[in-house]
This record gives C-alpha cells, sequence and structure tokens, in this order.
C-alpha cells in the first residue's frame, strides 16, 4: 500500500439513542476512534448488540454521533450539511446494509442504477452498466423482478450491484454476504477482492464470517461500543479475547488511551533504555515534567461526552452512568 492518506478517520465516537421507554437511552458508541487507509480492508467483528451497525451509520455520515468526529477522505463530514454531504458521500462512499434496503417501486436493473442518475448520468448508459453489474453478481436474469418478487440473496446481490455503480473509493457493508449461500458468498468476495486489489477499493464490512474476516488485512473487535482489540487476518472469530492492544501505525504514531496515559504518570520525556524488535520498554526521565513541547495541556474530561454525567472531582476513568470511556480535553 505505502500510501498513508487516510479515506476514513474517526475520532472518539460515542452515539446515545434517546429513549422516553423505560428501558431508558441506549448508549451504543462509547468512545471509539479508527484509521481506515486508502485502499485498506478491514473487518468490524463483535456480538450483537455491540454498536456495528450504528458504527457504520455514523462512519458513513447516514446518522450524526452524540459526540466525535469524523472525515471522509480528509473532510470533516460531522460539520457538513445538505448538498454539501450528499455530494461528498456519492463522491466517496457506498452502503451494503444489513437488509438489502432496495427500493420497493423500482425493479432490480433501476435500483442499481439509481445512483448514476441521481448524479446526473443519462438513463441509457446508466442501465447500461447496471445491467454489466447484474450479470457480473449473477442475477442478470432478474433485471426486470422488482424487489418482492426477488430471494433474499438476489436482492443482496443487486443492492452490492448497487452499491458498486458508482465505483466508490470506500464501501461500507453490514454483513454483506449474510443472506447468501456459500457459493454465491465466495464469487461476492471474489469480487470484493478484485475491487480491492486491482482498482484499490478500501473496505470497512461488519461481519460474523471468517472468509470474510479473512479477506480483510486486519479485524478490529467491538465490544459495548468500544474497539478492545485488533487481529491480523488469521482471526479465529470464534476465539476472540478481551485483551487490550495498542496500535501503532505506518507513521509510528502511538496514541495512549487516557487510562494508560494516566498510569504512566501523565505526559513526559521518556527514554528507550534498549530497543528490540517487537518490544518497546519506556522510562520517564527523572523529575522531567515539564510540558512537552508543541502540545497543550490535558486533562480528563469533567463530563461524559455521551450522556453528560457530570464526574465532579473523581478520577474515574469510565463513565458510572454509561459506560463510556472517559477522553481528555485541553485544560
Ligand atoms: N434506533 C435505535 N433506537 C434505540 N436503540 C437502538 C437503535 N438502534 C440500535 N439500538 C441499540 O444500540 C445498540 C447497538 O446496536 P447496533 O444495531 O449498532 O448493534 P450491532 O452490533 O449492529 O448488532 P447486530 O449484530 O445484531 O446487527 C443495541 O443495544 C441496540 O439495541
Ligand atoms: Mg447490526
Amino acid at each position: 500500500m505505502g500510501s498513508n492518506s487516510e479515506i476514513l478517520r474517526a475520532d472518539s465516537l460515542y452515539h446515545i439513542y434517546e429513549s422516553n421507554a423505560e428501558d431508558g437511552n441506549v448508549v451504543a458508541l462509547r468512545g471509539l476512534s479508527v484509521s481506515i487507509a486508502e485502499g485498506e480492508a478491514v473487518a468490524v467483528v463483535g456480538p450483537s448488540g455491540s454498536g456495528k451497525s450504528t458504527l457504520l451509520k455514523c462512519l458513513g455520515a447516514l446518522m450524526k454521533p452524540s459526540a466525535g468526529a469524523v472525515e471522509l477522505a480528509g473532510r470533516r463530514v460531522t460539520r457538513m450539511t445538505g448538498p454539501e454531504l450528499v455530494e461528498l458521500r456519492q463522491q466517496t462512499v457506498s452502503f451494503i446494509f444489513q437488509d438489502a434496503n432496495l427500493l420497493p417501486h423500482l425493479n432490480a436493473l433501476n435500483n442499481v442504477a439509481q445512483p448514476l442518475l441521481h448524479q446526473g448520468v443519462l438513463a441509457r448508459p446508466a442501465r447500461k452498466k447496471a445491467q454489466e453489474l447484474l450479470d457480473r453478481l449473477g442475477v442478470g436474469e432478474r433485471a426486470y423482478g422488482m424487489p418482492e418478487e426477488l430471494s433474499g440473496g438476489e436482492q443482496q446481490r443487486v443492492a452490492i450491484a448497487r452499491a458498486l455503480i458508482t465505483e466508490p473509493k470506500l464501501i461500507l457493508a453490514d454483513e454483506p454476504t449474510g443472506a447468501l449461500d456459500p457459493i454465491t458468498s465466495r464469487e461476492v468476495l471474489a469480487l470484493f477482492d478484485r475491487l480491492h486489489k486491482e482498482d484499490d477499493v478500501a473496505f470497512l464490512l461488519v461481519t460474523h464470517s471468517r472468509e470474510v474476516a479473512a479477506f480483510c488485512e486486519r479485524s478490529l473487535e467491538l465490544r459495548e461500543g468500544r474497539f478492545i482489540a485488533q487481529h491480523g487476518v488469521d482471526v479465529d472469530i470464534g476465539e476472540l479475547s478481551g485483551s487490550r492492544e495498542l496500535i501503532v501505525d505506518d507513521s509510528g504514531t502511538v496514541t495512549l488511551p487516557p487510562d494508560v496515559l494516566l498510569e504512566i504518570g501523565g505526559p513526559g520525556r521518556f527514554e528507550l533504555p534498549e530497543i528490540d524488535r517487537d518490544t518497546l520498554h519506556l522510562e520517564r526521565v527523572a523529575e522531567d515534567k515539564v510540558d512537552v513541547e508543541g502540545s497543550e495541556k490535558m486533562v480528563l474530561s469533567p463530563s461524559c461526552p455521551a450522556c453528560f454525567h457530570s464526574y465532579g472531582e473523581s478520577e474515574e476513568q469510565l463513565c458510572p452512568d454509561c459506560g463510556s470511556s472517559r477522553p481528555m480535553v485541553q485544560a
């Protein structure tokens, strides 16, 4: 890959579903950050209810997170509205939802052509390209079927064709092969793989399938609205651990979570007494608690970004009301 540019970046996302019902508000995202490089394929795995679909909707700017920032292709979507946002989304990203979400009053061909028509492409070339994609996905002969007349697997393939027709740089997909039989599922994965390898399309895929996760360069494990671990290609989804990892990126940057930062005594200057492959040992330079050059002074946030709980004098790392991570903010 060799490129450091990001197609997608999210910083400290929180999302709360407000409800007046007895079971009250649901905190679905509790402070999570993620970065996807151009052309990278990443899987999101995690149990039902862990926030996978919520995360995808926030990342694709279909839903505004309660707090936090999302950048698509270097532009801050959480600050954009209206036509500007729609345009950026159309140019950059496509979705494949958990349930196919086809427009019920349009046949398969027109469902697939519709995003191009939206972009002002003429009907004839748009339909031609739509038919080619339907053929590629093995549902070409169902082009004139209405969604309700198609099987679940056929609907899902039509939805995939619709996602591909705009040639997006990023595909956000929620269980894209969930409704497919193993053979069709493998064909769809092979198509994704070609798009990934030949056209440099980036993917963020929510999946329960080991085969889908294996197609990705890494898998992120989501639990209760937070990423708790990252796994390589050989992840065994059946045996995910609750272990904790820090990620050092291509540029060598590692971000310490606030509680780890607090535990090592806050910002400062550190020595590396020995440098070995695969391990890093940091030792604080004695008494040297001077401000790190150029950085702002950061303190624990006085309130929870998700539910607005006030921490008062407490040094808690997790919100006692909603369980969100407590972020650091500028003093
Ligand atoms: N519209 C909503 N209103 C209220 N709560 C919601 C809403 N959508 C999701 N939730 C809740 O938010 C949490 C995360 O839901 P989400 O759909 O993101 O989970 P998921 O990981 O996609 O699960 P699954 O694997 O079952 O699809 C769950 O507790 C869910 O009940
Ligand atoms: Mg879901």
